[in-house]
């Protein structure tokens, strides 16, 4: 059914009214109640205006079943989009605030999971979960809509670990929680983790590849990336094109690419071009940029004279396999992945492989487990999401 409890409204308040979001995503959007308070408590009251045209929080809806939208959420919604959240919200940009409403628990867990880290990636400081909380909370189809299945159970404990402020409320069927997460305490949460595996897969896997390149902080430090400052097109990418808190992976790649002099350097999913723009600080080196459609938004890209920018399929391009450094950063799903480290294989490729997102999800860590060259985890100098770096000049020791 298209709503949720009533006990967590009040705590949903105190959230918006803390936090004072500037545009809301609401995920699930159902009836659309949880819209509805946030336009009443941001707008009309404390921003002081009950005209639609005076309205500034941008509010926009995720909702999988058409026939749920009616009138009144579009009289309150700026956008509602329409369609499998997991799929249309890459088709978003950023909020202020993600708010997911009782919808987590309609996924599997590992999808939820992954639509989570969605959520924090296209999250510019919080996202909200509202969620029945136990083992008890079954639900089956309803009005023969599959998605009203119960897909996944939720533990209070592994929502907490995260989270800023929760509340937990008591129903017949079980507990139910309210869960405020700030991005960068998720992100800190996610590197917490990522490193107790770290250490293992460092001494099975790759003895050697960071002494061998020098692959330390200090060394990475002395990168600075300010002189890119006037290609950045949005306030949002430059705190992670500048970032030195060993969050981001942009100070590792253009340290990979001092390593090469005159040479044409690889970029596999172009994407916004900042990866480009960080593999191009090595003034006699060329960066080759790759993807399969156009969403660029480098600001004075006609300056960029060294990066070469190309939508089609990379695996033609006669000039890949000589080159000494290739970035992937591609789908996160396991299959274009896949199908290039073969290539990269059955060509006997000879170079460096930087991997972005390795511990994204399930597939991507899949993908990287299997890679048998010499490899390093090397997210701890890296991106939080996890970046690894593969070694297929050197055979295994
Ligand atoms: C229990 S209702 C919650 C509605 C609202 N968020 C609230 O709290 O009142 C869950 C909503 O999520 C929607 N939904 C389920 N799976 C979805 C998906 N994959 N993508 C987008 N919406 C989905 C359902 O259609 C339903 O409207």
């Amino acid at each position: 059914m298209p709503t949720s409890p009533f006990a967590h409204i009040y705590t949903y308040v105190t959230y918006l009214f803390g936090t004072r979001p500037l545009s809301v995503l609401d995920i699930g959007l159902g009836n659309g109640k949880l819209g509805f308070i946030a336009r009443d408590l941001l707008d009309v009251m404390l921003g002081e205006s009950y005209k639609r045209e005076d309205w500034k929080t941008r509010i926009d809806g995720i909702e999988i079943f058409p026939d749920y939208i009616q009138d009144h959420q579009k009289a309150i919604y700026d956008n509602i989009y329409i369609g499998d959240a997991f799929e249309v919200i890459d088709t978003l940009g950023n909020y202020d605030m993600i708010v997911l409403g009782d919808v987590l628990e309609h996924f599997e867990k590992k999808q939820a999971l992954r639509l989570f880290d969605k959520c924090v990636a296209h999250s510019n400081k919080h996202i909200v979960i509202f969620i029945p909380l136990g083992n008890n909370w079954n639900q089956p189809e309803i009005y023969g809509k599959p998605h009203e299945k119960h897909l996944s159970a939720w533990q209070f404990q592994e929502l907490e670990l995260f989270s800023c402020s929760h509340e937990v409320f008591q129903y017949a069927p079980g507990p139910y929680g309210a869960f405020l997460i700030k991005k960068n305490d998720y992100i800190d949460y996610r590197i917490r983790k990522l490193r107790e595996p770290i250490k293992k897969t460092k001494v099975r896997n790759s003895p050697g590849i960071r002494e061998r390149y020098s692959l330390c902080r200090e060394s990475i430090s002395k990168i600075d990336l300010a002189r890119y400052d006037r290609y950045i097109a949005n306030a949002e990418h430059r705190n992670y094109f500048l970032d030195t808190n060993f969050k981001e992976h942009y100070r590792l790649i253009a340290y990979l690419s001092t390593f090469f002099n005159n040479l044409e350097i690889f970029d596999i999913g172009t994407n916004k071009g900042y990866s480009a723009l960080a593999l191009s600080y090595k003034h006699s080196n060329r960066v080759i940029s790759y993807d399969l459609v156009e969403c660029r938004e480098l600001h004075n890209s006609e300056e960029l004279s060294r990066i070469d920018f190309f939508l089609g399929d990379v695996l033609k391009d006669k000039r890949l396999l000589k080159s000494p450094l290739i970035m992937l950063d591609t789908n996160h799903d396991g299959g274009f992945e896949n199908i290039f480290y073969r290539f990269l294989k059955k060509n006997n490729y000879k170079g460096l492989l930087f991997l972005d997102d390795i511990h994204l999800n399930r597939p991507m860590e899949v993908f990287w487990n299997s890679i048998t060259e010499p490899k390093e985890d090397l997210t701890d100098l890296g991106h939080w999401s996890g970046s690894g770096l593969v070694d297929f000049l050197k055979t295994e020791e």
